[in-house]
């Protein structure tokens, strides 16, 4: 998934993982020098996060860079006095290890369990999840024993592949598979790995977001300015969650997450048979698309005319489907639904309504008009309410801290339920350090 980084210029810094550790494997590669900005942005989520560079990594970027961004001092040498303290306790006390780049030659060394260096020795010592990010020239990637070593990594399911794609190789290479995943990409890797212990993982969520738009006649529409930030943040912080998620979407302005089925509509009409169709099967449901409440009686089938229609034109409307009010009566027992109140005022007293008269679990009410909060911004001030708990209200946050929040109340809500029967799911394999994985 590449929608967006990690957080944004956010009032109230977001940590989700606070007090977890992380191992990045650094190999010899040109790609390393994007493996700062990775460092950087996983410790900006809150990670600690402890760099080994292999020894040739050490020819492309200095120890030092990574310590400026994690603050923390990069490691090395397994003949050291700290390397061999280290070579275990790194690996065991990790949640998540992450090679990027990972090189043709550590590949081969995983694949075959060697630990020659303090990279491969910590892995060996661990039992914790490794996400793996290759990054080679692509006749070197296409090379038979390195597919045949990546094929012996990826059978495991302790492993876990994030590209590579395919682009511009290093200068003069050429273009071909081989190019590093962006760390963007590697984040949301790592993440939706250390994410996946809780009750959403393998959870079939459904996210609605975006305006809807309702044609008046072939070149107009009504329409409002939701942006899409809120579904896209929502449907990517259940993805990190390990949920199977569908976001269903009006036209966004944002760009839309590809890791995840994104069904894309214009109307509500559209946005409820898509909604309807999936209701049934979901745990949980967020709906937090800008639907407009009415739609033109009449759609002309020819442009309306100024000519014609004159100084004054009147366009009748009629009420749209209530989305979620029409999901929550399909959802099955045990599963959440949350809806979302955008008021001008009485916020708390007309969320509370319509809490109840959409039948849902839990509502996020926000004010209109609000500077840095609302629709087009990136953060949002909002208050949650449920039925049965006191409102909880959270400071102004970065849209992605808000839904990281939303999503673990509902992960807090299907756990206590125990409601989630859980399908096959590749990232169920990952549990964090507490587990150790199967090689
Ligand atoms: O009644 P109101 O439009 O303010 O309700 C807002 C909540 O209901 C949001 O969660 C919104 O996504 C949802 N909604 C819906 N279908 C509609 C109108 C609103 O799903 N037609």
């Amino acid at each position: 998934m590449t929608s967006g980084g990690p957080v944004g210029d956010a009032r109230e810094p977001c940590a989700p993982w606070k007090g977890r550790r992380l191992v990045l494997g650094v190999c010899g590669g040109i790609a390393a020098y994007k493996s700062v900005q990775l460092a950087r942005d996983l410790t900006l989520l809150g990670a600690t996060v402890d760099v080994v560079l292999t020894g040739s990594a050490r020819n492309f970027v200095a120890p030092l860079s990574f310590e400026g961004v994690t603050g923390r001092g990069a490691l090395t040498d397994l003949f050291s006095v700290e390397g061999a303290a280290l070579h275990v306790s790194l690996g065991r006390e990790a949640d998540c290890v992450c090679i990027a780049p990972a090189t043709a030659d550590f590949i081969a060394r995983a694949a075959s369990g060697r630990a020659s260096d303090l990279l491969t020795t910590a892995v060996v010592a661990s039992g914790a999840p490794v996400v793996v990010a290759p990054a080679m020239n692509d006749s070197m990637f296409a090379h038979p024993r390195t597919q045949a070593n990546l094929a012996r990594l990826e059978a495991s399911p302790r492993y876990h592949r994030v590209g590579p794609a395919t682009g511009l190789l290093a200068a003069g290479e050429g273009s071909g598979p081989g190019r590093m995943a962006e760390p963007g990409e590697v984040v949301d890797a790592v993440g939706r790995v250390m994410g996946s212990g809780g009750a959403l993982s393998g959870a079939r969520v459904v996210v609605t977001g975006g305006p809807t738009r309702e044609p008046i006649d072939p070149v107009r529409y009504l329409g409002n300015r939701s942006s899409g930030k809120m579904g896209v943040a929502l449907a990517r912080t259940a993805w990190l969650r390990g949920a199977e998620v569908t976001l269903v979407t009006g036209p966004a302005s944002v760009p839309l997450p590809d890791g995840m089925e994104v069904v894309r509509v214009e109307t509500a009409r559209q946005m409820r048979d898509a909604v309807l169709a999936l209701a049934g099967e979901a745990d949980a449901a967020v709906f937090a698309a800008a639907v407009a409440d009415y739609r033109p009686r009449e759609v002309k089938s020819g442009k309306i005319k100024r000519s014609e229609a004159g100084n004054s034109l009147t366009v009748g409307f009629t009420a749209n489907p209530d989305i979620a009010a029409g999901a929550v009566a399909r959802m099955k027992a045990g599963s959440v639904s949350v809806g979302f109140a955008l008021e001008t005022s009485d916020l708390v007293a007309r969320a509370e309504a319509k809490l109840a008269a959409k039948g849902l679990d839990l509502i996020v009410a926000n004010r209109a008009g609000e500077d840095g909060a609302g629709f087009e911004a990136d953060t949002n001030r909002v208050t949650i309410l449920g039925r049965g708990v006191a409102p909880r209200e959270l400071p102004l946050m970065d849209k992605f801290a808000v839904a990281w929040e939303i999503t673990g109340l509902i992960e807090a809500r299907l756990g206590k339920g125990g409601g989630v029967v859980r399908t096959g799911h590749p990232h169920r394999k990952s549990a964090g350090a507490a587990r150790r994985q199967p090689e």
